[in-house]
């Protein structure tokens, strides 16, 4: 490959004449000046190689020049054999850039995005971004789907895997923490290029239904879904993707206030947008557009560069233009977005430089990429009950019986999306066990049930589980979650485990043993009866390639955990959505049912969730002590200097994560009742005190005022400091 390669670019740059080292901006305007009609609206066009019934029309279409990127098409050899014919086969031999979704890894798969965020390790996430980057950009892809950063409250919506949970500051910044990992890098052609999705406000799908209809306030976009998306685009993000969803009844895809106005002028936003799959499309769907060639104009105009996966463009907008329908230099702008990010991608310089097999061959499931990947898995598990610290499983000699219809899952670990993940490379949780386990113990195994839909089946199997279990000293449960029940289309209106895990654990618990269950969802369920029935429960999440190990590091103490969750466990379905920052209201929200009838609480159940935001057990315990602020009052200029001592009381190194949280007590629009403002994390050895210190500055006052801006006002402030959202000190400040 490496002669045909070196020919192709001599042929490249003679075509071209520009200098190797250094591609001038001239050198756009000049090749859109080349183009026709029908090549430019091909530079708009993002297909598929699955959107063709034969193979060779997809070579015929890029021979053409009808298409300008790829999707779906997986590997150096497939993308190099792709490359080339664009490059030396289409008449202006501009190359494709091709795209994909690497959410959370491309062969190494990582943990799903909300297990890696309950690490609240912002270098860890961006490491793990950067190595999911370096593996797809080895096997000749240039540009992800991903972050996704849209903020989400509601478990039923599966999607809520994919992005950081619920809070809008942390969501910030792991929106730049992997926009950067993704995007730079020290070693040539590593790196690749992100796109931010779904602008904006898609995880407000009502009733956790996928594609659903939502609708907010111009406040709520402004102060819950817009934030990670500036953080994104302020992180050097190089595109965008526009959701499925409308605002205020008009399809992001056609929304000029929100691509133009808000996306363009307010958070200056300078690379390419592009659609979701289809959505051109889908404007006729909802009856916004009479027929296709509407779709298509209303979308261009809102500032939709590329059309994936509809073909509507690439059809539709030469004649479009030729009528006059739509001008010329619309279309101009959207193809020099498309050829800037194609020269941002390094493409007009070496259009061969991501395709080597033999770099592809090393990279991928490297040595180094499985252990990076098992760090980021150990610090996104999250101890939600630890009775009697019946973890970690010291004893030398014990009998372990592995329950459960995950033990052996492999699949189910990776997640929904995890792009060239293959099952068989996952070590499952039974094999991390047995690998780990010391000699002088023993392992038994029983599935338990079967799991494969929301039917309940396999409960004849549970009378083996119930024997596995009397015969042992200590029960390991794995319940969980098919990988294809959250995600995408993974809607559920349960939040209870799915087919006959209740019963299987509520015979496994009649026996009395200790139960340490662990739990692989991509999703919050609602583990009130679990946690009721187990000793030890550890929410491991779909932990991706290196899961099984994880686990069983926990397990055996190898790791002390330390996750925190980044989205709030409902205690009961019902009081969904549920999350910590929810805004004061008139009346009280924790009075408890029973002692006053006119609060906004449930009557029937507690306010409470089941495990706050921040939650999360470690093998040891922390005690908070001398919270104190430097001053009480300060100015817009100015700042207070807050700080706590905390201490590791229990026998293990640890790592505590401090949360620090405002609530602005008076102020001309309500605001929530706490909000995340900072944190940090400490490690700490036993009996070890360490003093946490953060710094109240006006930018962590500002909120979104009556006029829709960024503001501040003085008055009164409280600032929580804690483990969690709940379990906080609080001290009074005042803003002169
Ligand atoms: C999803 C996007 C994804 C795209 C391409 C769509 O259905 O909403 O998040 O990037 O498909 O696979």
């Amino acid at each position: 490959m490496k002669n045909r390669t070196l020919l192709t670019l001599i042929s490249f740059f003679f075509l071209f004449s520009c200098s190797k080292k250094e591609v001038k901006k001239d050198f756009i305007e000049d090749l859109i000046s080349k183009m026709t009609l029908q090549e430019k609206a091909g530079q708009l066009n993002l297909i598929p190689t699955t959107g063709f019934n034969k193979t060779d029309s997809v070579h015929l279409w890029i021979k053409k020049g009808l298409v300008g990127h790829v999707q779906k098409s997986i590997g150096v050899k497939n993308n190099y054999e792709l490359q080339k014919i664009a490059v030396e086969n289409s008449r202006l031999g501009i190359p494709l850039l091709f795209q994909e979704d690497i959410i959370h890894g491309y062969k190494t798969i990582a943990p799903v995005p909300l297990a890696e965020a309950s690490s609240w390790d912002l270098a860890a996430i961006r490491k793990s971004a950067a190595i999911a980057a370096r593996e797809a950009s080895s096997a000749g892809i240039h540009l992800t789907f991903a972050p996704m950063v849209d903020i989400a409250r509601d478990p039923r919506w599966g999607r809520i895997l994919e992005g950081a949970g619920e809070d809008v500051y942390l969501g910030s910044l792991i929106a730049a923490a992997r926009v950067k990992g993704f995007q730079e890098s020290n070693k040539e052609n590593s790196n690749i290029l992100a796109t931010v999705k779904h602008f904006v406000g898609y995880g407000a799908s009502l009733a956790g239904r996928d594609y659903n209809i939502l609708d907010f306030s111009e406040r709520e976009l402004r102060e819950t879904h817009l934030p990670p998306f500036k953080a994104a685009i302020d992180a050097g993000v190089s595109s965008v993707m526009t959701a499925y969803s409308a605002y205020d009844g008009v399809p992001l895809v056609a929304n000029n206030f929100l691509l133009k106005d808000v996306l363009r002028d307010e958070l200056k936003f300078k690379g390419l947008v592009m659609t979701d799959w289809e959505t051109v499309g889908n404007l006729v769907k909802t009856g916004i557009a009479k027929n296709d060639t509407i779709a298509t104009k209303m979308s261009l105009l809102a500032g939709n560069d590329i059309d994936m996966s509809t073909k509507k463009y690439v059809n539709l907008l030469p004649e479009m233009v030729r009528k006059g329908i739509i001008s010329e230099a619309v279309l101009d702008n959207s193809v020099r977005n498309v050829l800037l990010l194609k020269q941002k991608a390094g493409l007009f310089k070496d259009p061969y430089a991501y395709f080597n097999e033999e770099r592809e061959a090393k990279e991928l499931l490297s040595e180094e990429n499985i252990q990076a990947t098992k760090e980021m898995a150990v610090k996104s598990m999250v101890l939600l009950k630890n009775k009697n610290n019946v973890l970690p499983l010291l004893k030398k000699k014990q009998r372990i019986a592995i329950i459960g219809p995950f033990a052996k899952a492999q699949k189910d670990l990776l997640g929904w999306w995890s792009s060239q993940g293959n099952p068989n490379d996952v070590v499952s949780i039974f094999a991390g066990i047995k690998k780990r386990v010391p000699q002088t113990s023993t392992i038994s195994y029983a599935q338990g049930c079967i799991v494969e839909d929301f039917e309940i089946k396999g409960v004849e199997m549970i009378a083996d589980a119930v024997r596995a279990a009397n015969n042992a000293d200590v029960i390991v449960l794995a319940l969980g979650e098919k990988e294809w029940m959250s995600g995408e289309g993974g809607g559920t209106a349960s939040l209870l485990l799915p087919g006959a895990q209740q019963q299987l654990l509520d015979a496994v618990a009649k026996t009395g043993k200790p139960i340490i269950t662990l739990i692989v969802s991509g999703r919050p369920y609602v583990l009130t009866d679990v946690v009721k029935k187990s000793t030890a429960v550890l929410q491991v999440w779909m932990p991706g390639t290196t899961g099984g190990t994880a686990v069983a590091e926990i397990l055996f103490g190898d790791y002390n955990p330390s996750g925190k969750l980044t989205v709030t466990f409902p205690f009961h379905q019902g009081q969904v959505p549920i999350y910590y920052n929810y805004k004061k209201t008139s009346h009280s929200f924790n009075a408890g049912p029973k002692n006053n009838r006119y609060t906004t609480t449930h009557r029937d159940i507690t306010s409470d969730p089941l495990f706050p935001f921040g939650f999360g057990l470690s093998y040891n315990s922390y005690s908070y002590k001398n919270l104190k602020l430097d001053k009480t009052t300060m100015n817009k200029n100015d700042s207070i200097k807050v700080s706590v001592d905390v201490t590791n009381k229990g026998k293990y190194n640890g790592r505590e994560i401090v949360q620090l949280y405002i609530h602005d007590k008076v102020c001309s629009v309500t605001r929530p009742v706490k909000e995340l403002k900072d944190f940090l994390s400490l490690e700490l050895k036993p009996n070890e005190t360490k003093t946490a210190t953060f710094y109240i500055t006006s930018d962590k006052l500002r909120f979104i005022g009556l006029d829709y801006k960024t503001t501040i006002e003085e008055g009164a402030f409280e600032v929580f400091v804690g483990k969690n959202s709940s379990d906080t000190s609080k001290l009074d400040f005042w803003l002169e």
